[in-house]
């Protein structure tokens, strides 16, 4: 079994390529990059010409819902959406139900993925027993079971002193821990971002403070233990300086962006109320969007992610207070950051791939995918010209809770390959 994939422009900044090549899989596995490779026996031909094929990318902030959660999403439908917006492998949040705490609910993720899954699943596992932020997860069950991380996220650890135990005993571990960062005593029941807007629509506030307190001290505790810090999804200026600041003093701090943070604020919630706007973290005012956007291009920004989070449309059609946080995303991300940043050039294709393939692996540990022989053939190849309408044809997801529903884009994932074997042909799900 293989495939002779013909006349693709392969980007790979890991190896400096930038170029049309043919790449030739066999099994699992990259086992020929050049030009002009001969077709061999056995071997589907596929002709990728106009099109980017590019190391596999990999969405490190996704909300699969399941165990406990399947009317939202399951594995199935989760990975499936995945493939479909070009992913081949997603790390999966922890706030299930039962929440992924113990060794047998990751060993749960990794037996459903392996039987129903359309790309693959890295699960995290939480930092903190229930997510509930007073005891310490099963760190060390859920490792040798398979997590790739450990978050909270959903909620952020509310005592410093809990931060600092978690990374004092799991860092042996040498795992990242990332950050979901709330503090609940200034945010509340904050609705959206804390401004003029929040005033206006008479929304409850929920401050950017209460962002960048928990972004300052998980820095503080970083520092003070050693231990690796991620901040997720963040959204604001001075939070992002903090991150900035961190780098600069060497410690191992990185941080990730979501396409809706840098794509919309505050101001375009309006008086439609619409709840596929409600997010957490909020979206933020246009000084902080100019500002993530600088750190994306600066590399201060080190990954971008979805945080994928479906829910129910009844969910969603409530009144906005009573509405859950969280949008969809992993089908619209490639092609928004196609539209958005690479077509007007702010970023080219091969920072792209960094932030979302190459960076996202190396803060997940997991082993990086390279357009070379030997490679595991985790690919995704996508065609940055077709222009498409945001949900026109529907959405893989179970949930179509997209904030970007209508909008037209340029640029989608076209084929997707896992360990060698297509998830994604043509723009359809194999
Ligand atoms: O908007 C969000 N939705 N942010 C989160 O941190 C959690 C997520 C969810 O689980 O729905
Ligand atoms: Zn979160």
């Amino acid at each position: 079994m293989g495939f002779l994939l013909k006349g693709a422009h392969v980007v790979d900044p890991a190896l400096g390529i930038d170029d049309v090549l043919d790449v030739r899989i066999e099994n699992d596995r990259i086992v020929e990059v050049g030009s002009e490779l001969a077709a061999s026996d056995g071997a589907e031909l596929l002709d990728f010409s106009g099109k980017y094929l590019v190391p596999g990318l990999v969405d490190m902030h996704v909300h699969l819902r399941d165990p406990g959660q399947e009317y939202k999403e399951d594995i199935e439908s989760g990975t499936r959406a995945a493939a479909k917006g070009g992913f081949t492998g997603v790390c999966s949040m922890p706030n299930t139900d039962p929440v992924t705490d113990t060794g047998s609910v990751v060993s749960y993720i990794l037996a459903r993925a392996a039987e129903v899954g359309h790309c693959r699943v890295y699960p995290s596992g939480a930092m903190t027993h229930g997510l509930g932020g007073e005891a310490l997860s099963e760190m060390g069950d859920m490792v040798e079971r398979g997590v790739v991380a450990f978050t909270d996220d959903g909620r952020g650890i509310q005592g410093a002193g809990m931060v600092r135990t978690c990374m004092d005993y799991g860092k042996m571990f040498d795992k990242v821990f990332m950050s979901h960062c709330q503090d609940e005593s200034l945010v509340g029941a904050g609705q959206i971002n804390e401004g003029p807007v929040s005033t206006k629509l008479g929304l409850a506030p929920w401050p950017a403070e209460g962002e960048e307190i928990q972004i300052a001290r998980d820095i503080d505790m970083a520092r003070l233990t050693g231990a690796k810090l991620h901040i997720q999804h963040i959204t604001t200026e001075r939070g992002l300086n903090l991150v900035r600041a961190a780098k600069q003093e060497g410690l191992p701090v990185t941080c990730e962006v979501t396409p809706h943070h840098l794509l919309l604020c505050d101001e375009d919630i309006d008086r439609t109320y619409d709840t596929n706007l409600k997010v957490n973290p909020p979206l933020r005012t246009k000084a902080d969007l100019a500002a993530l956007r600088a750190g994306l291009v600066d590399g201060t920004v080190d990954a971008l992610v979805t945080d994928h989070a479906p829910h129910a449309a009844w969910e969603k059609a409530r009144e906005f207070a009573l509405a859950p946080f969280g949008m969809t995303g992993i089908e619209t991300s490639l092609a928004l950051m196609l539209t958005h940043f690479v077509k007007p050039g702010i970023i080219g294709f091969d920072r792209l791939v960094e932030l979302m393939s190459i960076v996202p692996r190396r803060i997940l540990g997991i082993k990086q995918v390279q357009i070379a022989p030997g490679s595991l053939a985790d690919i995704t190849v996508f065609d940055p010209t077709v222009v498409w309408t945001v949900g026109a044809d529907g959405y893989e997801s179970k949930s179509s809770n997209c904030a970007f529903h209508g909008r037209e884009l340029t640029g989608r994932a076209t084929d997707v390959f896992v360990g060698g074997a297509m998830s994604l042909r043509e723009g359809s799900i194999v």
